[in-house]
């Protein structure tokens, strides 16, 4: 399906399926754990980790898109011709006579051939060890009996990435052998992280790092000069030349990991070998780990626990519709890139992260609203956590360390209660409310306090336009040097402060919080005035007011004119009286609609503005600097949808990777996940997709499709349904949990197309199903 030349998804699109190492771009897969965690990419290169990407890196990588070269790699080589090649690809490179590889949900798969021998490597990570599991299966598909060497390669980084000053950190990292395990055993007596006693450069690396295999080697190495040889390279690697290592380890090398095994396989004949890469903490048992995984069954059985898993989760959300793309991306490809990719990985190819993003990892648990909001829960209490007591919260923090950088952002606090709100209208279940959370400096609150401490502290920060004040930026992060003196204010923030404030009326009353509910909803009122009486252009709603009172997006600006998101929450947020949401809808809708998506802003900057920030000082066209954002774009969408365009679909579907994934050599990167970015007109790549997998679009495209496209939005009182598909689709199935009770909704076009909801056999008056949990199913018709 979708067959772009490069790749293709699967008939049950649960995998995608690739046919050239030479992609435009990396075309990667971030499998994980929740904890341990692997990205490989089409030419076979990538990295591992344990917790965190950046502070526990088990594996050296660098980055560099172009070359994708670094990873841990397989050689085989062939005796008799003493010819060799690598089975993913890299970093030997032979053109392969045959190559596939599929992107999994949890694994990958290489499936080619070179010299007349197949091999499978498939690669997963366990479902709760810290381990991932390499299964290389050699078939003989020639006439001739062939004597083969496996040798395998990885270098050690053992703690915090890039270790760039590297004669430093290699001489702390010691490996053995250990003969009984046939195991490799790596550890570093350094770690850049503070001790307990607040000392630098005086912590052990935590863990002991291993790379073992199920079948004795028949030699091992430790040194990386050994391995690629003097001035070497890996495409041509010395050990593997000369068909030999050296068993040389010990504290003194620049460290690797490979083995060697010598196998003989008969024409037809097949073989499996199993590799274990992983690291364990000091409470973990290394000798379980490699007796659990040392059998083809077991491992098996592990790969099928892990598809399971995937089948469960995403299946507790499905949807039909018309279009194959829409369900591709909807039933499998975008939850799994939000919880894989951004929730337990945090890491891919363009930012190789680790730490938690207060407002990012919040955003991204929406996808657990839909599959299983205990999960959400969790989230939230973990942000709850980075919160101090005066309200201000981590921008970000390191898990494992604990340290994070105190936020200036002024947005990042709210999404606290945002995500609160959405997780009290999916659920209903207000308990949560309750549950107390320490903050992170001192004591600690319910989570309607760290909530309220939240909005209350931004309510503190208003500027001379009674909006609030942008401090260090807000979404956008580059827009870093518009309020740095205190002054410069955020409309953007007003429109989705006031959205907050709406949401916590409802949750104030609730709690019988009555004063606090009336003094927000005097707050919403001025703050809406402000909106505009200050905010508004003409023909759109300015984006700011710098420190010096200029504004941004202002069409008396020369670049930065009109920005998208100042448009879009105006109308989702319900901050624009109708005139202006037409008004505002029409401007954005004309100059930021465009063939590949929704823009940020236009035009682009040319000229680096320092009193904006960084955003201004990116190559015009690209991310924040005029670019689609995909983050944003999907706003756009359920803008589209509230304003009731028809067009609702194109927008959706014109930055849908999977149709833009058609044209892969403009498009450049997966067409089954989200880039963060594409360019914008302003660039000569208009419509070249960058920073794939890592992005806040993932949950956020999954929202727009679902309850902007579909219009199934929950609410206080139950599921509204609002639909917004194609004229051409006359039917939608979706199956959809909410509050425990099981919706089965059918959109159907009837002949008169006429709106109607029918729910369990009764036609309902307005378009909102008032939620009864004393039903555990619940069926609906929907005409339209
Ligand atoms: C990145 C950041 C996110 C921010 C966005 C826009 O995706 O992770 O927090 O909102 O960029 O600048």
């Amino acid at each position: 399906m979708f067959d772009n030349g490069y790749g293709y998804f699967s008939k049950d699109y649960r995998e995608y399926i690739i046919k050239t190492p030479k992609t435009p771009r990396p075309w990667i897969n971030v499998i994980s754990n929740g904890d341990y965690g692997v990205v490989v990419s089409n030419t076979g290169s990538g990295y591992s980790w344990r917790t965190h990407a950046s502070l526990n890196r088990i594996t050296r990588w660098n980055q560099d898109i172009i070359r994708d070269n670094w990873g841990k790699y397989i050689y085989i080589r062939d005796a008799l011709s003493g010819k060799f090649w690598s089975p993913s690809w890299k970093p030997v490179c032979l053109t392969p006579q045959q190559f596939e590889l599929s992107h999994g949900l949890g694994y990958s798969e290489f499936r080619t051939r070179y010299f007349d021998i197949f091999s499978k490597l498939r690669i997963f990570v366990a479902r709760k060890d810290p381990v991932e599991i390499w299964t290389l299966t050699l078939k003989n598909d020639s006439k001739s009996e062939r004597r083969l060497s496996l040798f395998t390669y990885l270098e050690w980084n053992l703690g915090a990435a890039p270790d760039w000053h590297r004669e430093f950190h290699r001489s702390f990292i010691e490996t053995k052998y250990d003969e009984e395990m046939n195991c490799i055993i790596a550890r570093k007596r350094l770690w850049e992280l503070v001790n307990k006693k607040g000392q630098h450069w005086n912590r052990d690396w935590e863990y002991t790092a291993f790379f073992a295999s199920n079948l004795a080697p028949h030699s091992a190495d430790g040194s990386k000069e050994n391995f690629i040889g003097r001035y070497g390279e890996l495409k041509r690697p010395e050990a593997v030349v000369l068909d030999k290592l050296h068993k040389t380890f010990g504290s003194w090398e620049d460290p690797i990991a490979s083995l060697k095994h010598e196998i003989i396989l008969k024409p037809g004949e097949e073989k499996t070998i199993i590799y274990l890469l992983g690291a364990i903490n000091q409470n973990e048992s290394l000798s379980e780990i490699l007796v659990k995984f040392s059998s083809e069954e077991s491992v098996n059985r592990e790969l099928e626990s892990v598809k399971s898993f995937w089948t469960e989760l995403l299946g507790t959300f499905t949807v039909e519709t018309p279009d194959r793309a829409f369900d591709i991306m909807n039933n499998v490809w975008l939850k799994y890139q939000a919880i894989s990719g951004r929730l337990w990985g945090r890491t891919a190819y363009y930012q190789t992260g680790g730490a938690y993003g207060f407002r990012d990892q919040l955003q991204d648990s929406q996808i657990f609203l839909y599959l299983n909001p205990d999960f959400t829960r969790e989230q939230i209490k973990l942000h709850a956590r980075h919160q101090f007591s005066s309200g201000i919260v981590y921008h970000w923090w390191h898990p494992i360390s604990e340290e994070g950088n105190i936020s200036g952002y002024s947005d990042d606090l709210l999404w606290l209660p945002f995500i609160t709100a959405r997780y009290l209208k999916e659920t209903g279940n207000f308990e949560l409310l309750m549950e107390r959370v320490p903050y992170c400096d001192m004591g600690e609150g319910t989570i309607y306090e760290h909530c309220t401490k939240a909005i209350d502290n931004m309510l503190m920060r208003f500027g001379s336009h009674d909006l609030p004040l942008i401090g260090d930026g807000d979404w956008n992060d580059g827009m870093n040097a518009v309020g740095t003196e205190g002054k410069g204010e955020s409309i953007w923030v007003g429109h989705f402060l006031y959205g907050v404030l709406k949401d916590f009326e409802v949750v104030a009353d609730v709690m019988k919080d009555f004063e606090r509910k009336s003094n927000y909803f005097t707050r919403a009122e001025g703050l809406k005035r402000a909106l505009n009486e200050h905010g508004w252009d003409g023909k759109w709603y300015l984006r700011a007011y710098k420190d010096s009172g200029e504004p941004i997006g202002s069409s008396k600006n020369l670049e930065g004119k009109i920005f998208l998101n100042a448009q879009t929450w105006a109308i989702l947020n319900d901050t624009a009286p109708d005139d202006r949401k037409r008004i505002a809808y029409a401007s954005a809708k004309e100059i930021l609609f465009r063939e590949y998506g929704p823009i940020l802003f236009y035009p682009a900057y040319t000229v680096p503005d320092p009193e904006i920030g960084y955003l201004t000082r990116y190559a015009p066209g690209t991310r924040e600097n005029g670019g689609l954002y995909t983050h944003a774009g999907t706003w756009a969408v359920l803008a589209a949808a509230k304003m009731g365009d028809p067009d609702t679909f194109n927008i959706y579907r014109s930055f849908m990777p999977v149709y833009r994934g058609m044209e892969p050599d403009k498009y450049m990167v997966e067409p089954y996940v989200t880039p963060g970015n594409v360019d914008g007109p302003d660039s000569p790549y208009f419509g070249r997709g960058g920073w794939s997998w890592y992005t806040g679009s993932a949950a956020w495209y999954f929202i727009a499709g679902i309850e902007g496209v579909l219009g199934i939005i929950p609410t206080w009182e139950g599921l509204k349904i609002n639909p917004m598909v194609p004229k051409e689709w006359d039917q939608v199935l979706v199956k959809r949990r909410f509050r425990g009770t099981e919706y089965n909704i059918a959109i159907k076009r009837t002949p008169t197309e006429k709106r109607e909801i029918i729910v369990c056999g009764e036609k309902i008056d307005g378009n909102t199903i008032i939620h009864d949990s004393d039903k555990k199913i619940v069926d609906v018709e929907v005409h339209i």
